[in-house]
């Protein structure tokens, strides 16, 4: 797991920015597998702003989001397929046939296998130590599914986006599993601000898998690298 620390969140957003166009470029049917929340929002800006200027051509990638809300109507301002329209997929050519999330009564994990895997997996991380939403108790062998939320990771997203009513916060998800983000060639994590602190020191010490940090799952994969900014000191 490399570890590569930069100025703002901005300058790490921009790096990210230009593996992903890269790789696009090397590979026009890339399978891209995409987190959404705070953390990936300046990345896809600055994807956004590379179509805008250089075109580059997502006509055949294809992506697989990590998660969705449980029950959640896909138009409503707080869906994640939403998040992704607004963010990316609007401003880009991307095919939205090509587009994924998992969904209930959908073999998420047989179906990114038959695609080829996930070449290139972006990933935030929550301050329990969740990926996806694979909370504290997921098992390495995770596969898609319906999870409960954390009380914490209710909190969060309470706070950022539903002004602290958490009672408006879903409190179920449908998140691919631990399993499926294992198998995917490359990962990035990002992570940005001081909330993010506790949580990648902790990673940074992980020497095995702890069921109670699902993040720290990833100290077993080939290739992974931790992008996080200056407010963070590991
Ligand atoms: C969402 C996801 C989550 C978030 C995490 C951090 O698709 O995968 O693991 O990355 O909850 O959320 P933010 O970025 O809002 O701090």
């Amino acid at each position: 797991m490399e570890f590569k620390k930069f100025k703002s969140e901005l300058e790490a957003s921009k790096y990210v920015a230009k593996i992903v166009i890269d790789k696009i470029k090397a590979n026009s049917g890339i399978k891209l597998g995409l987190a959404t929340g705070s953390t990936p929002v300046c990345l896809y800006a600055e994807l956004a702003h590379d179509y805008k200027t250089n075109h580059t051509n997502w006509s055949q990638v294809k992506t697989f989001n990590l998660d969705e809300y449980d029950g959640v109507d896909y138009a409503s301002d707080i869906s994640y397929h939403k998040f992704m329209k607004d963010e990316l997929f609007n401003h880009v050519n991307i095919d939205t046939n090509n587009t994924f999330f998992p969904e209930k009564e959908c073999n998420f994990d047989k179906f990114i296998k038959e695609e080829g895997g996930i070449d290139l997996q972006i990933l935030g991380i929550g301050v329990n130590g969740h990926i996806g939403f694979n909370e504290p108790g997921s098992t390495e062998n995770s596969q898609t599914r319906i999870v409960d939320l954390t009380p914490i990771t209710v909190e969060v997203n309470g706070n950022k986006y539903f002004d602290g009513e958490l009672d408006k916060v879903p409190k179920k998800a449908i998140s691919m599993g631990l399993e499926t983000i294992m198998q995917s060639k490359q990962i990035i994590l990002l992570a940005f601000g001081k909330c993010k602190e506790d949580a990648i020191k902790k990673l940074s010490d992980a020497k095995t898998f702890d069921i109670n940090f699902p993040a720290s799952i990833l100290i077993k994969h080939p290739n992974v690298t931790i992008i996080y900014d200056e407010e963070i000191n590991i």
